[in-house]
């Protein structure tokens, strides 16, 4: 039967799985032009209404992938990555590139923009003096061979399907359907030539999905997708329900990566960012085991090797870590009672560095990377009345007024909290 748009989105809309004809035709047809962005919003609402079987969301991945290159690497190491679904105050990929390029890993690790309350890398990158995330597929070929990693926007070569659909899916209300995530995700990453990948789903009030049970269905379709398009793929959920560190913002949280790679924590950035890397430190065989995974990581920082590459990451990409960032200046925000921290509203931390400045509405906005906001305590912690609970990077009258709302992100109540786990699962098997 010759390929017909209409009767694909009605059998998606009808609830039929599609067959992988349909699938490649449509994405085939959308990426040349001939398959118009009104029939791709029909499809994807379908899918969204619908769903995807395994099956279809694996042919879709795999037809938005073969929609652009696929890197390839003819020698020696493996190739690895990391992806976050994004929380407030995650700067994990800037820590862990330089650190599994110092285990012999390649990492060439292709990566997003900020949108909505949780950051992005390449906005935190770009805070660096000079630091470039444009950079051509020669030049991440280059980079990561001689460096081992990179960190770098999506060239237009890399999954331009995805390029095409995301920006619909933004306008037409289907960003939030597991199989047009998955297959988003997925073929960006795999575009990359990866021997293995490792997901963090993030779960909380700062992170993109807010239910467990949406972030299991997401771990098991990315991971699942991953196996079946050959690629050895593991994910975390992980707890988003307090901001990572103590930095959130752009050039607070560079700062913060350097004091991490300088064996000054925070403790929690640290084990998630050896949690994840010793997944693919076990996947690609470099360990046997995840706690012999962590200690290599944790070698790499105590020995300055991980600063020192990502200090040649930085160069390499025409950037100066060491070039004094901007930061706006500090208002303290202290506690009006004493008690227990029983919550920290990520989400509305996030909302607020975008407030100030320091983060998108919409993707044409510009930021101001000197804004930030630094939480100074964490749920569980006992503090007293008229302790900094925070610090508010903004121009003088809006970290002023900044004050309120943090004081009702911070919830304080007289019962002692017990502190949230930080990595609450692991896919395939459960922790
Ligand atoms: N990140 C992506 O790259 N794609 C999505 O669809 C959602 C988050």
């Amino acid at each position: 039967m010759p390929f017909n748009p209409a009767n694909v989105i009605a059998r998606k809309r009808d609830g039929f799985a599609l067959s992988r004809a349909e699938i490649a035709d449509f994405v085939n047809g959308y990426t040349v032009g001939t398959v118009p962005d009104y029939q791709m919003s029909a499809l994807a609402m379908a899918v969204y209404l619908q769903g995807m079987t395994a099956d279809e969301t694996t042919t879709l991945t795999e037809q938005m992938l073969a929609s652009g290159i696929q890197l390839q690497w003819t020698d020696g190491a493996s190739c690895v990555d990391k992806h976050s679904t994004g929380g407030v105050g995650d700067k994990v990929s800037l820590v862990l590139a330089p650190l599994l390029a110092c285990c012999g890993l390649r990492v060439p690790m292709i990566s997003g923009r900020g949108l909505g309350p949780t950051g992005g890398t390449l906005d935190k990158l770009e805070s660096i003096s000079g630091f470039r995330t444009d950079l051509n597929l020669d030049e991440i070929r280059d980079i990561t061979d001689g460096v081992g990693c990179v960190i770098t926007g999506a060239s237009a070569e890399i999954a331009p399907a995805d390029r095409k659909l995301y920006a619909l899916r933004d306008v037409t209300a289907t960003i939030a359907s597991i199989p047009l995530i998955t297959a988003s995700i997925m073929s960006k990453k795999l575009a990359e030539g990866l021997d293995a990948l490792v997901l963090d789903v993030k779960v909380g009030s700062g992170a993109f999905m807010k239910s467990l049970d949406q972030a299991r269905k997401l771990a098991q379709s990315l991971v699942e997708t991953g196996y079946r398009m050959g690629v050895p793929t593991t994910a975390l959920i992980t707890n988003m329900s307090q901001p990572l560190g103590r930095m959130a913002g752009n050039a607070v949280e560079v700062d913060e990566t350097v004091a991490a790679l300088s064996g000054e924590g925070p403790s929690d950035v640290i084990a998630l960012t050896t949690s994840l890397g010793a997944e693919l430190l076990v996947a690609t065989k470099v360990a046997s085991t995840p706690e012999q995974g962590t200690a290599l990581l944790q070698q790499h920082i105590d020995s300055g090797d991980g600063l020192k590459k990502l200090r040649a990451m930085v160069s390499a990409q025409g950037g100066d870590i060491d070039a004094p960032r901007p930061i706006a200046p500090a208002t303290s925000i202290e506690a009006t009672r004493s008690g227990f921290v029983s919550a920290i509203n990520a989400e509305a931390i996030g909302d607020e560095i975008i407030r100030l400045g320091g983060g998108r509405r919409v993707m044409s906005d510009s930021i101001d990377h000197s804004v930030g906001i630094e939480t100074l305590v964490r749920v569980g912690d006992r503090i007293e009345r008229g302790q900094p609970l925070a610090h508010v990077f903004a121009r003088d009258k809006d970290g002023k007024l900044a004050d309120e709302v943090l004081k009702s992100c911070i919830q304080i109540q007289d019962e002692p909290v017990s502190k949230p786990p930080l990595v609450i699962d692991r896919y395939p098997d459960s922790l």
